[in-house]
């Protein structure tokens, strides 16, 4: 059975996000990490491939679950790499506030790619297919917002780009506004707001900034499938991040990444929402049942499906 083509990954990323909603508003971001990975694992052993987590929870030491290199699945059938992100935005999670989500991009290792991206950040320029091949990312941002106007049809004032809320985007925010452009500022989960951008519907028009590389990676294999565009660039803290980007990246790891240096050939991207955000609606219960919603999209097919799913639950006893 082709694991590309049928439901299986949609059933992990809800099986993480039904796992991690129990925690939700708890303030407690590894118990929900866990839970999410925990449930997550299970999933995913139990789907007839040889897969690889590729982008994990981190190195084998510091992470017991869903590390780099950890081997999944029956061990038959399709060979498969993934990168997992079990719980994005475990602070958002752990808050109860907007754009947490289960989510994980896979592909057969034979024909497709995603870069073994080290843990580092990225400088990360996310459009959908109407500003594909319009933006550039060495261009000043307001260049790029001008860009996008035109593209879209629609005043710079009209436009929203999503930014993580961090001291080091002050410049970035401060010249957007001087534009005129809308800013949509996120404590956290550039994942989500990378992945609504690419939806014309959405009502975010594109994503700049920098965040987490391994998030720009499971970006990277949403927009192959959708027809936007991402550019990247790699941003190290210290010698060793840059070294070891060296090693795993062939080529510049300082050049300028575009979608297909990040994730090429057939890809699956799957993600669940936990808290209800720009991108999904998350885990809702109701009398003995879970709502989830998720998308799953397919580079091949290029098929984006939105998927409500309703979950019973078991019977829980009541402790009076
Ligand atoms: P976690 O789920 O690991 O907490 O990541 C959340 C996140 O906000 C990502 O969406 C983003 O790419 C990254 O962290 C930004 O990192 P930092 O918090 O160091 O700026």
């Amino acid at each position: 059975m082709d694991p590309f083509r049928n439901l299986d990954f949609l059933r992990v990323t809800e099986a993480a996000a039904l796992a991690s909603s129990r925690w939700v508003g708890k303030g407690e971001r590894d118990a929900a990490d866990l839970a999410a990975c925990e449930a997550m694992r299970r999933e995913l052993n139990s789907m007839e491939m040889a897969a690889t987590i590729v982008i994990g929870e981190g190195e084998r030491d510091e992470a017991p679950m869903l590390f780099i290199g950890e081997q999944l699945g029956s061990a038959t059938g399709a060979r498969v790499q993934i990168a997992v992100d079990p719980l994005e935005g475990t602070n958002l999670c752990a808050n109860g506030t907007p754009n947490a989500i289960a989510v994980l991009a896979a592909t057969l290792e034979d024909e497709g790619f995603l870069l073994h991206a080290p843990d580092c950040y990225m400088e990360k320029l996310v459009v959908g297919p109407e500003c594909a091949g319009i933006v550039d990312i060495t261009l000043p941002p307001r260049v790029n917002a001008r860009l996008m106007s035109k593209a879209l049809g629609k005043d710079v004032d009209e436009l929203i780009i999503g930014i993580l809320e961090r001291p080091r985007h002050e410049e970035l925010i401060a010249e957007l506004r001087a534009t005129g452009c809308r800013v949509h500022l996120v404590p956290d989960g550039d994942l989500s707001v990378a992945i609504a951008a690419l939806d014309p519907d959405s009502g975010v028009d594109g994503l700049m900034g920098v965040g987490g590389a391994p998030e720009g990676v499971i970006t990277a294999a949403a927009v192959l499938c959708t027809g936007g565009e991402m550019q990247a660039r790699l941003r190290f803290q210290n010698e060793d991040q840059k070294r070891r980007a060296d090693a795993m990246i062939d080529g510049d790891p300082e050049r300028v990444l575009h979608t297909a240096d990040l994730a090429r050939g057939p890809v699956i991207f799957a993600a669940t929402g936990v808290t209800s955000g720009d991108l999904l609606r998350g885990v809702r219960f109701r009398r003995g049942m879970a709502l989830t919603e998720s998308i799953v999209m397919r580079s091949a097919s290029r098929v984006i499906r939105r998927i409500e799913t309703t979950h019973l639950l078991p019977e829980r006893r009541s402790a009076g």
